[in-house]
C-alpha cells in the first residue's frame, strides 16, 4: 500500500517537473510561438514526401522562420543547404586525400570524387539560379531544368560512392568518405523531393 502510493506521488512529482520544463521552455518563445509552431509543423509535414524526412526536417528546421509555409522557399532553402554539404565535403575529402599512409589507388579514389563533386556543385548551383527564375509563364520547363539538374548532381555522388566502394581502401577513411557522401546524397535526394512535390503541385 505504501509502495504504490509512494510510486504516485513519484509519478505526481515527475509530471510537475515536465510540466514545468515545457512552461519555462515556452517563456523565451511566448510572442513568436505560434508562428514558431506553424513554421515547424509545416516543415515536418514537408518533409514527410522526402525519402530521409528526418534529416530533411533537422537540416532546415534553422531556416524554418524564413521558409514559413512556402514550398518555393522551402525547395531553395533545401537546395541552398545542400549546396553547402556537397561543398564542405568536398574540402574535407580533398584534405583527407593528403593524409599519411594512403595507397595510391585510395588518393585516386579521392581526387576522382573531389572531381564529380565539383560537377555536382556545378549542376546545384544551375538549378539554385534556374530556381531563382522560375515564373508562372515558365514554370514547366524551368522545373524540368531543374529536375534534370538535381537528378545529374545526384547521378555524380553515386560515382563517388561505387568508385570509392571498389578499392580496398583503409577502414576508417573508407567509411568516412562512405558516410559523409551518403548523408549528401541523401540531402540532393530529399531536395529532389521537394522539386518533384512542387512541379506536380503546380497541375
Ligand atoms: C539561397 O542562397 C542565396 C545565396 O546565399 C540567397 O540569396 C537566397 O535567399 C537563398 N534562398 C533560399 C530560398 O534560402
Ligand atoms: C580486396 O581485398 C580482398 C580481401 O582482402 C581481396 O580478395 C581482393 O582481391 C582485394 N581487391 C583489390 C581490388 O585489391
Amino acid at each position: 500500500m505504501e509502495a504504490i502510493s509512494s510510486k504516485i506521488l513519484l509519478i505526481i512529482f515527475a509530471f510537475g517537473l515536465i510540466i514545468h520544463s515545457i512552461q519555462a521552455n515556452e517563456r523565451p518563445y511566448q510572442q513568436s510561438n505560434k508562428l514558431f509552431i506553424r513554421n515547424t509543423l509545416f516543415l515536418r509535414n514537408s518533409c514527410r514526401s522526402t525519402t530521409y524526412p528526418r534529416l530533411c526536417y533537422v537540416s532546415l528546421l534553422k531556416h524554418a522562420h524564413f521558409i514559413q509555409t512556402n514550398h518555393m522557399l522551402l525547395t531553395g532553402a533545401s537546395l541552398n543547404v545542400t549546396l553547402a554539404a556537397v561543398k564542405s565535403t568536398s574540402a574535407l575529402i580533398s584534405t583527407l586525400a593528403k593524409s599519411h599512409g594512403l595507397k595510391p589507388r585510395e588518393v585516386a579514389a579521392m581526387k576522382d570524387c573531389v572531381e564529380v563533386l565539383s560537377d555536382s556543385l556545378d549542376e546545384l548551383r544551375r538549378s539554385i539560379n534556374e530556381m531563382s527564375h522560375l515564373r508562372a509563364s515558365n514554370f514547366e520547363l524551368t522545373i524540368s531544368d531543374v529536375q534534370t539538374w538535381v537528378s545529374a548532381a545526384l547521378t555524380d555522388q553515386t560515382t563517388c560512392t561505387d568508385g570509392f566502394q571498389e578499392i580496398n581502401a583503409t577502414g576508417n577513411i573508407k567509411t568516412m568518405v562512405r558516410r559523409i557522401i551518403v548523408q549528401v546524397a541523401q540531402m540532393t535526394s530529399n531536395s529532389l523531393a521537394l522539386i518533384n512535390k512542387l512541379a506536380t503541385s503546380h497541375y
